[in-house]
């Protein structure tokens, strides 16, 4: 009776032991380092001259859709907006690019006025 009782319990130990061995490994698993896959922002911008510009300043905080689901907007109104990225937000463009970046929102993005 007492063997029977050892048998029982040694093999409810090593029952136990494999149980514990299995969590084990799936924490070690869960600890090992992992990767991600992020989407590519994917700048469908109009082609024009002071593209790159746009696509290097205006992707900073926000998409590209920013600009090109808007309406199109007469140059003072586009001036307006690149001044608010600049001033308020504190996008950091220089004078002349933010010029160009004008002027190519104007010319793709405009009313033509
Ligand atoms: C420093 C961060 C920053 C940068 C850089 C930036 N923007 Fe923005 N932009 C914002 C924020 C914040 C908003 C949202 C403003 C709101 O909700 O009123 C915004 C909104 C906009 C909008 C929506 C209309 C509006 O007036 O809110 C347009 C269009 C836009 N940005 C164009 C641009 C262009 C063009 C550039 C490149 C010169 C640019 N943004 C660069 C922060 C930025």
């Amino acid at each position: 009776m007492k063997i029977m009782f050892m048998l029982t319990a040694a093999l409810f130990l090593s029952v136990m032991l494999m149980q514990h061995n299995a969590v084990s490994m799936e924490a070690a698993n869960e600890s090992a380092v992992k990767s991600i896959v992020l989407p590519a922002i994917d700048s469908d911008l109009k082609e024009g001259a002071g593209k790159d510009k746009v696509a290097t300043y205006c992707n900073i905080c926000h998409s590209p859709d920013y600009i090109s689901m808007q309406p199109p907007f007469p140059a003072d109104k586009w001036s307006a907006i690149v001044h608010k990225m600049i001033v308020v937000f504190g996008a950091p463009v220089n004078e002349a690019d933010s010029r160009t970046i004008i002027d190519y929102l104007s010319s793709n993005y405009g009313t033509g006025k």
